[in-house]
Formats: structure tokens, C-alpha cells, sequence
């Protein structure tokens, strides 16, 4: 298994560019189902789990054809069956995004339920509360999610927690429902409004993407086309803490400012200093940072996905720092990771307390989950001596050539085999 080993220290500058967003990409992907026409992605980020959701399409009956250079071609004008792999949903959650699609394409679908994963039980039981709502009659049988239907009728939905997932999937399979559906306390994350976009598009009718209130008239069939993925905000912001954390000044480029603001607003609190410019941004820090308070929220709060980097920066920030993670109930496993680097973390029930501490030291460590992943490699770029990081494979589902783009900004950065 691949590693990563980084000697620490060496101060980093330069930029670094974004690439598509993860979290745009998947869900979209799955939103080529709706369509029986060809469809053109750009920008998709050549990752394990975009190759994941590549071959759960497949598997279903959608070709796909990637140019090596971040553009898929689809071709959903087979036959397509309304079962997903086991084999693959287990090894990715966003796989169950292609119950919506189905059900709506083909009036059933059988889909694995993804089960729980480290950072949490993630159920999907407002998923299929919502697909009861526009009229499906949904069971589980063999560890599968089933539901059918003779039609899916629009309807109204209040969501119980605005979950990003649910909200993604039940818009796709509102898509193709007969009338108009409205859903309440939605989650308003930037890669609801792409999907949005991508749908309208392709023909659908969806308004009020990005706020609490998503409607969606109902429209025959979607057609084809092109659609450019948006930039990934968790990689940008994963760049900009790298940028708070060394002493030197790292532009973002190719990404939107505005989807990060909680983040931005946290680090300038830290004493970082951020430029914002209308794709780009630039961070640094002359001085020592500073201990804040943060929470995990649903969007536009601070996003859950950036919680372990941000962590990693308050490792060394002077004072005693406090975040306390709303969104899933074990997303902490890097506090034990980072703690073998020398940091000094209590946890108490969701909440961890960071007490700074003057350096951290190398070690081998493992990347628990993907953004704890990235959490290791920042501790290990301003950590003093080798830091080996291992489980990188949690990396590769979120970052592209992560090891390549930050070696460019300066870092002794390699991969072992
Ligand atoms: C998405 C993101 C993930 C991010 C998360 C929260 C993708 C592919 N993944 O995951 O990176 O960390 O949003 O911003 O976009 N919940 C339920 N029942 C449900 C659905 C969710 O109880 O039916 C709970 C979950 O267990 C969790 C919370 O709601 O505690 C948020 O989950 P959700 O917003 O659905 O996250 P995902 O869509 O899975």
C-alpha cells in the first residue's frame, strides 16, 4: 500500500490550482440516468470515487468515456436496469444517489443502503421518506432499498434535517414527477445549486436552489448536453489553511471565494491575512495564529469537511481552541493521529479542545478518513522531521495528485509504494 512522507518545515509559496468539485461531480453523475440523450461532463476531478460512480453507471447500464483530461462522455440510451452492485455502493456512500434517477427513469429501483462509515451511522431514511412523499412505495429487502411506483406525483416535502444527500436525490427524482413538487429546509450547499443547473440544463425545472425552499415543476423526460463541474470549495479551503499555516503566501486559483467565507472568516480570526479576488484568493501569516471557537453547520456555516484541517492549524495556534462538530457524531479520529505529532487534544462529547503547542514532531500516522487525511499531510508540512502517512488510498477518493500540486508550492513531499 501507497504511502506519503513528508519532511517538514520547508516554508511553501506559489499557487495551487482547484480542481472540480467532488461533491458537484458525483450526484451529477448520477443525474445522467434522468437523461436518455449523450452527456458531456467537464471538469470532473480524475478521482477513486468519481471512477467509483463511473463504474456503478455502468453497472446499470451507462457507458462512459474519460478523455484522461477531466472530461466524461456519457451514454445513458441503453437498456438500464434498476439494480446497483453491492460490491460497489459499500465501498461509497454518494453510490445511493442513483435511487432518485432510477425511480424516477424506470418507476423502481433497488439500491444497497450504503450502511454507516467511520465518521458516522449516516442512515438514509430522509431519502426514502421523501420518495414515499412523491409516491413510491419503498421497502427494504436483502439489505437493499426498493421502492416502486405506477407514477411519482409531485408533492410537498418538509425535510427533517436539511441533509445535502437528500436534497440531491430527491430533486433528481422530482424531475421527472408528474406537477410540482416544493421542498422545505433543504440544504443549501453550492453543489446543490450545480446540480440545479446541471438538471436545468438538461430540461428540468427547478427554482431556488441554494436557499430553504426548492421547487420543482415536473417535466416528460430530460434531454443532453454539456455541463462544467464547479470548483471544489473543501480543496480550496484545504489550500487556504495550508496557506494560515506556513509562513509563507499561497494563491488559490480557479476556485469561488465566496463558497469558503466561513472558513475565510475563521482564518482572518486566526490572525491570517486572505486577499479574496473574483476566482482566486491568497493567504499567509506572519505572525503566530490564534486560538478561536468553531462549529460545524450546514452550509453557509462552517463546513464538516474542513473541520479536521482546521483542527490541524489550531494544533499550533497560541491559546486553547474549541470546535464542536454538529454534523456527524464521530468525526474526531484524527485527534488521536494528530496527538501521536505531539498535539495536545481532549475531546469531550462533541466538542474537541485544542490546546496549542510550540511544534509538532513528525510520526507515522494513518489517514483515518479522507478529510482527516488531509488534516495529516498539513500537520506533516509544518511538523519538524518525517511524518509517514499511511491508509492514503482515503486521500486519493477526494484529492487529485495531492502530493504533486503541494510539492510545487515548495514541500518535501514524495509517494512510496
Ligand atoms: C454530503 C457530502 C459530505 C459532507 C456532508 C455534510 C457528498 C457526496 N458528501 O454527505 O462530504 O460531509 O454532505 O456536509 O456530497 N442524515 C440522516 N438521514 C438521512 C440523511 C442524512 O440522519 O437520510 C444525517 C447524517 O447521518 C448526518 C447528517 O444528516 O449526520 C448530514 O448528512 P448529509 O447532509 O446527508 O451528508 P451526505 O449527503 O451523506
Amino acid at each position: 500500500m501507497d504511502k506519503i512522507i513528508i519532511e517538514g518545515g520547508h516554508p511553501l509559496s506559489g499557487s495551487i490550482k482547484v480542481n472540480g468539485a467532488k461533491n458537484a461531480a458525483l450526484p451529477i453523475m448520477a443525474g445522467v440516468i434522468l437523461s436518455s440523450d449523450p452527456v458531456k461532463l467537464t471538469n470532473v476531478p480524475a478521482l477513486d470515487d468519481v471512477v467509483t460512480m463511473a463504474n456503478v453507471l455502468k453497472a446499470i447500464g451507462v457507458e462512459s468515456e474519460f478523455d484522461g483530461n477531466h472530461t466524461y462522455k456519457f451514454n445513458p440510451s441503453g437498456t438500464i436496469t434498476e439494480e446497483a452492485p453491492y460490491e460497489l455502493v459499500k465501498t461509497m456512500r454518494a453510490s445511493f444517489f442513483v435511487m432518485g434517477p432510477l425511480l424516477a427513469r424506470l418507476k423502481k429501483a433497488r439500491v444497497p443502503l450504503p450502511g454507516g462509515c467511520a465518521i458516522g451511522v449516516r442512515p438514509v431514511n430522509i431519502h426514502l421518506k421523501g420518495f414515499e412523499a412523491l409516491g413510491a412505495k419503498v421497502s427494504i429487502d436483502g439489505g437493499c432499498a426498493v421502492a416502486t411506483a405506477d407514477k411519482l406525483v409531485g408533492s410537498s416535502i418538509i425535510l427533517d434535517f436539511p441533509s445535502v444527500g437528500a436534497t440531491e436525490n430527491l430533486m433528481m427524482a422530482a424531475s421527472l414527477a408528474e406537477g410540482k413538487t416544493v421542498m422545505e429546509n433543504c440544504a443549501q450547499e453550492p453543489e446543490i445549486v450545480d446540480l440545479a443547473k446541471f438538471l436545468n440544463r438538461m430540461g428540468a425545472k427547478i427554482e431556488g436552489a441554494g436557499s430553504p425552499t426548492i421547487t420543482i415543476n415536473g417535466v416528460e423526460k430530460l434531454g443532453g448536453g454539456t455541463y462544467a463541474i464547479m470548483p471544489d470549495r473543501v480543496e480550496a479551503g484545504t489550500f487556504a489553511i495550508l496557506g494560515a499555516m506556513t509562513k509563507g503566501s499561497i494563491s488559490i486559483e480557479n476556485c469561488e471565494p465566496n463558497h469558503i467565507m466561513a472558513l475565510i472568516n475563521k482564518l482572518r480570526e486566526m490572525g491570517a491575512e486572505v486577499s479574496i479576488f473574483e476566482n482566486s484568493l491568497t493567504v499567509k501569516a506572519t505572525k503566530a495564529l490564534k486560538a478561536i471557537e468553531a462549529k460545524t453547520l450546514p452550509y453557509p456555516g462552517f463546513a464538516t469537511d474542513m473541520q479536521a484541517q482546521l483542527m490541524a492549524a489550531l494544533c499550533l495556534a497560541e491559546g486553547s481552541s474549541t470546535i464542536t462538530e454538529t454534523i456527524f457524531e464521530n468525526r474526531f479520529m484524527h485527534v488521536s493521529e494528530l496527538a501521536r505529532m505531539g498535539a495536545n487534544i481532549t475531546i469531550h462529547d462533541r466538542s474537541a479542545v485544542i490546546h496549542g503547542v510550540k511544534s509538532l514532531k513528525g510520526a507515522p500516522v494513518s489517514a483515518t478518513d479522507l478529510r482527516a487525511g488531509a488534516a495529516m499531510v498539513l500537520a506533516g508540512l509544518v511538523a519538524q522531521g518525517t511524518t509517514e502517512i499511511n491508509q492514503v488510498f482515503h486521500i486519493d477518493r477526494g484529492y487529485e495528485d495531492l502530493v504533486g500540486r503541494i510539492r510545487e508550492l515548495g514541500a518535501n513531499i514524495r509517494r512510496e509504494e
